[in-house]
């Protein structure tokens, strides 16, 4: 068993409590390879920001787990060479399956899990939440769990449509299941396709999709049921679209990809959503920075050569997203 305290991760207890009071959002990106790791790190310290970094199964099958475990250790030790004297980093699972992943993920430094009950009947939901959650507060690890469902597809479950979350289940789920925070389901969804072009409108100047809002009724409903308590937003890429541009200019087909536009974002991070999760944007603007580094430099071979513009390319989104979207600068 290693703590999470041994590796000078935080969990998010206390970071959430300041960003649910201070009206901003802490930033949760996910990370599958070291440049994106140090992009991360790099932006955080330099925007004096808290982060949560995320691991996926996938991510932990990609990546190994141990390794991942390891970056998120270099990352503390990463941030402190920097100039962090006391970075808050947190490890968490992201869409955490079984009691025995979470369990797995806590028994090996993880200082915060996902338990994503949100594909089961409410009442399994509950029992799973409820169990990951004594197991977890035994060793101080603290615990999202999710109720709605988004569209798309949430690692392997599945849904065509979205249930956006009921606002009349969330204080029996927080106060059955003992949870730290919340995921909801109001209109965000995973991967760079986020609405289909007929549930869009279109910018008659630039042709681009134009998404539907957010629903921030269901938002203030939630919000007023359960005050103060910290609310997560999962598939909240932006999808940006000079980023997507890039990519099809230099070979890429990533026709109508569109996202949750910042400006629904800061509002939401102005409310009690106090995480969000972006993946998709990092993704893109990796693929980005390499696919015109390929189109411009083709005798170039050597991958430090694409991936430091690309880790450039991440840090910049990074850092906007935490300075111009979620607020989370010099919150340290
Ligand atoms: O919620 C999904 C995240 O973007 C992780 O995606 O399962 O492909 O690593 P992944
Ligand atoms: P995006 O696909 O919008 O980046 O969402 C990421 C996410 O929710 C990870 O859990
Ligand atoms: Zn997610």
């Amino acid at each position: 068993m290693t703590s999470y305290k041994e590796l000078g991760l935080v969990n998010t207890r206390k970071m959430f409590a300041k960003a649910v009071k201070g009206g901003y959002a802490i930033p949760a990106f996910n990370f599958n390879t070291m440049e994106q790791m140090q992009a991360i790190v790099q932006a955080a310290v330099e925007t004096k920001s808290p982060v949560i970094m995320q691991v996926s199964k996938g991510a932990r099958k990609y990546a190994n787990p141990t390794i991942l475990r390891y970056m998120a250790q270099g990352a503390v030790e990463y941030a402190k060479e920097l100039g962090c004297k006391k970075p808050q980093i947190v490890l968490h699972l992201d869409h955490g399956d079984s009691f025995e992943t979470c369990k797995s993920c806590i028994d090996s430094g993880f200082s915060s899990v996902m338990i994503d009950g949100s594909s089961l009947p409410y009442a399994d939901n509950v029992k799973l939440t409820k169990k990951v959650v004594a197991y977890a507060h035994k060793y101080d690890v603290t615990v999202e769990a999710e109720l709605g469902v988004l569209a798309g597809v949430e690692d392997e479950v599945a849904s065509e449509v979205s249930h956006y979350t009921k606002p009349e289940e969330v204080i029996d789920f927080v106060t059955k299941t003992g949870c730290d925070s919340l995921a909801i389901s109001i209109g965000t969804s995973h991967g760079a396709y986020k609405f289909k072009p007929e549930q869009c409108t279109r910018d008659p100047k630039t042709g681009k999709l134009v998404p539907p809002p957010l629903a921030f009724d269901v938002l203030k409903a939630i919000e007023k049921k359960l005050p103060g308590f910290p609310i997560v937003l999962h598939g909240s890429s932006s999808v940006p679209q000079d980023e997507v541009d890039t990519i099809n200019k230099f070979g890429g087909k990533l026709p109508d990809a569109v996202g949750i536009p910042e400006s629904q974002l800061r509002k939401a991070a102005k409310s009690a959503v106090c995480k969000i999760n972006i993946d998709s944007d990092s993704r893109l603007a990796m693929t980005a920075a390499i696919r015109q580094h390929f189109a411009e430099h083709p005798d170039h071979f050597d991958p430090r050569q694409y991936l430091t513009p690309a880790r450039d390319n991440m840090k910049k989104m990074y850092i906007h997203k935490i300075m111009k979207v979620l607020g989370s600068n010099e919150k340290l």
